[in-house]
């Protein structure tokens, strides 16, 4: 109690002085333009919002404190220095000593408020003289400085002082997320993607308040983590990719260097291993795990649904067991993927009998076992997760089981699916989804998921027909930044017609950390350096 009072008073104090030494800059700064908070770059939507008409001056004075013994804000605070100098060359100061008379400072505070009582919560409070964001924990002041990135404008006020300003509009908001579990799946088993790739897309994930990423691992054209138990998983089965190209791996090494990086954005990384179907790399490398009856050989093309494990012989779940404890203890996430999906020629009752057991493995290995909604089908733990994909039996029967689902329903989520006849990669199979079908649904009560039982909200980019990151990105975006909203704005606080605004004016941003995003024509785009035109002739 103590040590809370104190810290309260501590802050306080710092923040008194903080404000004191911007009087000078509060004149300046309202002389600038009015803006306006509500007239919106945010995506996500926050859940409140109370713009006061003022703004804030962001220039080579401003400076960033963060809350003293508070672990990691002093991490976010330099996360935000290091975006606002990409973005504006500013070399804006983190926690150095004050200098008096320093004008416009960014407080990144650590509130034991009862408000803020949830781990991503904050409150962003922009004044003419200063911008306190507050939050109980580092998590939710990295959300909330999401909220500020968003805030600044893209282009400087050059012609209003002798140096140049970003105006930020002054106001608060107060926000929260609706669903703890928002993610995207990366496919990198079809063709292989890159670190640098995978951190561009967490990158860009985390700007829209992202905070899983699930790795799709392996499947029947390639095995991308490195097992040092097994070591021709990564040798035989990593060698090939959908199309003959040479196909790659993660060493553990490279894994990790992910997982850190999502780490930094609080992200956590859901690894998955896709059995008993979807397994010809793995059964390729070693024989002894096939269980279709066939020789292995390396496959390079689009079908699903022929491979399986041999689900009755003890030597599959040894290695099952080598492959979760590899990948488990490099992994700091609760949560281990199985997959589970499509496993066609593997009898009904082996079906059971292998995602059974292999629960009880991933849970030895301390975590909590999610896999394609056709694991309910198994007689499972309430605490593992079925990922609705396709059938509303499936998730019904999870529900039932007392187990949480993640809303992935392919006509909606599937990044992979074409926005038209038009489209330049992907597939239709379960539907054309352009932007706005993307969007208008409810994840809260679709297909009669009971509201209790969703855990949040994933869009899969499966990438049989895409090989780099420009195609990655034509794909994911814009529909991410959607299916970002549906995770994290309430019900309530969502429509297309204003979402479409703040979309269009995701343009500048997505043009400068060059996203080859699909310009939609259903959005009026903001200056964009893509037009749909020049996409439909390639
Ligand atoms: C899936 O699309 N097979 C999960």
């Amino acid at each position: 109690m103590k040590s809370t009072l104190t810290k309260t008073v501590l802050a306080i104090t710092i923040i008194a002085t903080l404000i004191a030494c911007g009087e000078e800059k509060k004149k300046r700064a309202l002389n600038f333009p009015k803006t306006d908070l509500a007239a919106e770059n945010l995506i996500p939507k926050p859940l409140k919002m109370i713009p006061t008409h003022e703004g804030f001056a962001l220039d080579q004075f401003t400076a960033i404190y963060t809350s003293e013994n508070a672990s990691d804000f002093e991490e976010v605070g330099k996360f935000l220095a290091k975006k606002i100098k990409e973005q504006t060359a500013l070399d804006v100061q983190v926690n150095v000593p004050e200098i008096p008379g320093r004008e416009g400072i960014i407080y990144i505070n650590q509130s034991d408020s009862l408000e803020l009582n949830a781990s991503e919560a904050y409150q962003l409070y922009v004044a003419a003289d200063s911008i306190i964001l507050n939050s109980n924990t580092a998590e939710g002041a990295f959300r909330g400085v999401q909220t500020l990135r968003q805030l600044i404008p893209e282009t400087s006020n050059d012609t209003l002082a002798e140096y140049p300003v970003w105006t930020v509009p002054t106001g608060k908001v107060m926000d929260n997320p609706t669903f703890e579990y928002r993610g995207s799946m990366l496919d990198v088993a079809r063709h292989f993607f890159s670190v640098e790739d995978v951190k561009k897309y967490i990158d860009l994930l985390a700007y829209y308040k992202y905070n899983v990423l699930h790795l799709h691992l392996s499947d029947d054209q390639g095995w991308r983590i490195e097992i040092k138990s097994w070591p021709k998983l990564t040798e035989v089965g990593g060698s090939t990719e959908v199309g003959g190209e040479a196909g790659g791996f993660f060493t553990q090494e490279d894994y990790t260097e992910i997982v850190d990086y999502a780490a930094k954005h609080f992200m956590t990384v859901v690894p998955e291993i896709d059995m008993p179907g979807h397994t010809n790399a793995a059964s390729v490398s070693y024989p002894i795990l096939n269980g279709n009856g066939k020789t292995p050989k390396l496959y390079e093309g689009t079908h699903v649904g022929f491979s399986t494990f041999d689900t009755r012989k003890d030597t599959v779940y040894t290695f099952i067991d080598d492959v979760v404890r590899e990948i488990s203890a490099i992994t700091p996430g609760p949560y281990f993927h199985i997959g589970g999906d499509e496993s066609h020629v593997t009898k009904k009752n082996d079906y059971i009998y292998f995602v059974e057991r292999v629960e009880k493995i991933v849970q030895k290995h301390g975590k909590r076992m999610i896999g394609w909604d056709e694991i309910a089908q198994a007689d499972l733990d309430s605490t593992s997760i079925a990922q609705f994909w396709s059938s509303k039996e499936n998730a019904d029967k999870a529900a039932k089981k007392g187990m949480k689902v993640i809303m992935s329903p392919a006509k909606k989520t599937y990044l992979d699916m074409q926005y038209d006849t038009l489209s330049k990669h992907g597939l239709h199979w379960a539907a054309y989804i352009p932007v706005d079908s993307a969007y208008v649904w409810n994840p809260e009560e679709y297909e009669g998921v009971p509201l209790k039982n969703i855990l949040g909200i994933e869009a899969p980019l499966w990438s049989e027909t895409i090989s780099d990151i420009g195609e990655l990105e034509y794909l994911a975006f814009p529909r991410a930044i959607g299916h970002a909203e549906l995770g994290w704005t309430t019900q309530e606080n969502r429509d297309w017609e204003n979402f479409k605004v703040r979309l269009a004016n995701q343009a500048p941003f997505l043009d400068r950390m060059d996203v080859k995003y699909y310009p939609s024509p259903l959005i009026d785009w903001k200056k964009s350096k893509y037009t749909y035109e020049e996409i439909k002739k390639d």
